[in-house]
């Protein structure tokens, strides 16, 4: 078994060290411990989950500095994420209730017709780095309460949150084998979605690994496949009286958590008659970001990337972009040798014949100059993701046309493209979901669906097609 170490991003130190761990018998653990966990009344499930709601509310600020420490956001944002983690409970419970309660539906005299909902087993929860609690935890939560037991793998980058979620869930007295860790990075997660023993997988990350699970499940139509991957999203900027609010919303979409949000913006569709006010006054306020260390003051508006190479990676990436004919509007720039900071670049690429629809999972905010409505949608659309979009001004009659013809799963209007409520479903189409959106729908793939008939005394006749009974020949 290899050796695992985490260090946090920001100073380098080391914050966690592990082994990778025995993934068959994490299965085996969640199997015996299903029947009695999909058997136990759905109350008692409830207030299980709800003591660890508890739990992580009475260490949410434990929780809090150890996401800022393991994935470098801001100690003030990685607050919100502890506490996305402890309202999730009664989130879901809800859902449950919303989604997948039992009810009666229409039947005959002498019998009910009942619909119902059953777990599907035991599910695997492959966790992404960007919010290593919130998001595994919106996959977690609403299963355990459907009646599933879990095996999670924490991103590889983050297993130190990973392990105090799973600590917590063990603190609250969930029964031996419910909840179960396996620590370690791609050939983990191989070995556990190989697992036969497991009944479906329930991811959050790349599109590239995302599809690559699509293809390995492909003739396993018998497993539950939820996809949640990421995006390419556009903002258009369109005609406002307030260009400074209009330069705040982009500049919150493309660079907080330093761009490492599935739903930030990474292209600003704007009008050519507003594009140097709106690029002047989004530079200016790029400018102004303090990037920083989690707990320093003043509080920075966004940490490093989560590790070196991705801080490579993205630096190349404006590079390649410039050398493909992008125009550099703010140069991005890595202030700290050895540390992953970056500032965030602007360039505009409205000349570059191929622009890569990639997602570029950092600060990088690509501006497209566009001179009509009609073209500005298409542009929105010219990807094969589709999780988010937004416009920002524009008039009420511009806004239902772009909510009509913009393909992505969240379509807001002078909203930023970021800070999706866990009270609504979240989900994207194209590269960006399976159709199995999570946070409120996340109850919809936790469970399926049992319809029954059923009458207290067996009485049948047959009504037409019957010989009469004298007739019938012995
Ligand atoms: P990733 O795809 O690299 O890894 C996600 C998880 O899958 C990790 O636990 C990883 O170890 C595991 N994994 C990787 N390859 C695997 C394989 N072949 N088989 C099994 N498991 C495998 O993603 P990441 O870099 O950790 O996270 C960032 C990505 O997540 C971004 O693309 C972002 O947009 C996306 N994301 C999506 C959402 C959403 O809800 N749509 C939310 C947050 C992040
Ligand atoms: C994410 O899950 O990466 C982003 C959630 C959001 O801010 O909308």
């Amino acid at each position: 078994m290899s050796k695992l170490i985490s260090t946090e991003p920001a100073t380098g130190a080391v914050l966690w060290e592990g082994q990778e761990s025995d993934v068959d018998a994490a299965v085996a653990n969640a199997r015996n411990a299903w029947p009695a966990w999909a058997a136990m009344a759905l109350t008692s499930r409830i207030e299980l989950v709800r003591r660890y709601s508890n739990r992580v509310r009475s260490h949410s600020d434990q929780l809090a500095e150890l996401i800022a420490r393991e994935t470098g956001k801001p100690i003030w944002e990685a607050r919100t994420e502890a506490e996305s983690v402890v309202k999730k409970v009664d989130i879901s419970v809800t859902a449950y209730a919303e989604r997948t309660s039992q009810r009666q539906l229409p039947s005959q005299p002498n019998m009910r017709a009942a619909l119902r909902h059953k777990p599907h087993g035991v599910l695997a929860v492959l966790g992404p780095y960007n919010f290593p609690a919130h998001l595994p935890n919106g996959h977690i939560v609403p299963a355990l309460i459907a009646g599933n037991t879990i095996v999670f793998k924490p991103s590889e980058k983050t297993p130190a949150v990973g392990e105090f979620l799973i600590d917590c869930f063990a603190k609250a007295g969930l029964p031996a084998g419910v909840v179960n860790i396996v620590q370690g990075g791609v050939k983990t997660g191989k070995l556990l979605t190989q697992n036969e023993d497991i009944d479906g997988v329930l991811f959050t990350g790349s599109a590239q690994t995302g599809i690559a699970l699509n293809r390995q499940f492909a003739d396993r139509p018998d497993k539950i496949l939820a996809l949640e991957m990421g995006g390419n999203n556009p903002i258009i900027a369109w005609d406002t009286d307030d260009i400074y609010s209009a330069a705040v919303l982009i500049v919150q979409s493309a660079f907080l958590t330093a761009g490492q949000r599935c739903s930030a913006a990474s292209r600003l569709i704007v009008r050519d008659g507003i594009y140097d006010q709106v690029v002047r006054e989004v530079k200016k306020i790029a400018d102004r970001l303090i990037i920083g260390e989690p707990f320093s003051k003043p509080a920075p508006f966004m940490g490093p990337v989560i590790d070196n190479d991705t801080a490579d990676g993205l630096t190349e990436s404006f590079l390649a972009l410039m050398s493909a004919g992008g125009k550099p509007i703010k140069h991005m720039a890595r202030p700290i040798d050895e540390r992953p900071f970056l500032t965030p670049g602007i360039i505009d690429v409205t000349d570059m014949t191929e622009r890569p629809d990639i997602e570029l999972f950092g600060p990088i905010l690509q501006v497209i100059q566009v001179q009509d409505f009609d073209e500005a949608i298409a542009e929105a659309n010219n990807t094969r993701y589709g999780l988010s979009a937004a416009l920002i001004g524009g008039s009420a009659g511009e806004y239902n046309q772009f909510w009509s013809n913009s393909r992505a799963g969240i379509v807001n209007w002078n909203k930023m493209t970021v800070g999706a409520s866990s009270e609504a479903p979240f989900g994207g189409i194209g590269l960006s979901g399976n159709h199995r959106p999570s946070a409120l729908y996340a109850a919809d793939y936790c469970a399926y669906p049992v319809v029954s008939m059923e009458a207290e005394q067996t009485r049948a006749s047959i009504g037409v097609g019957l010989k009469d009974e004298e007739k019938t020949e012995a």
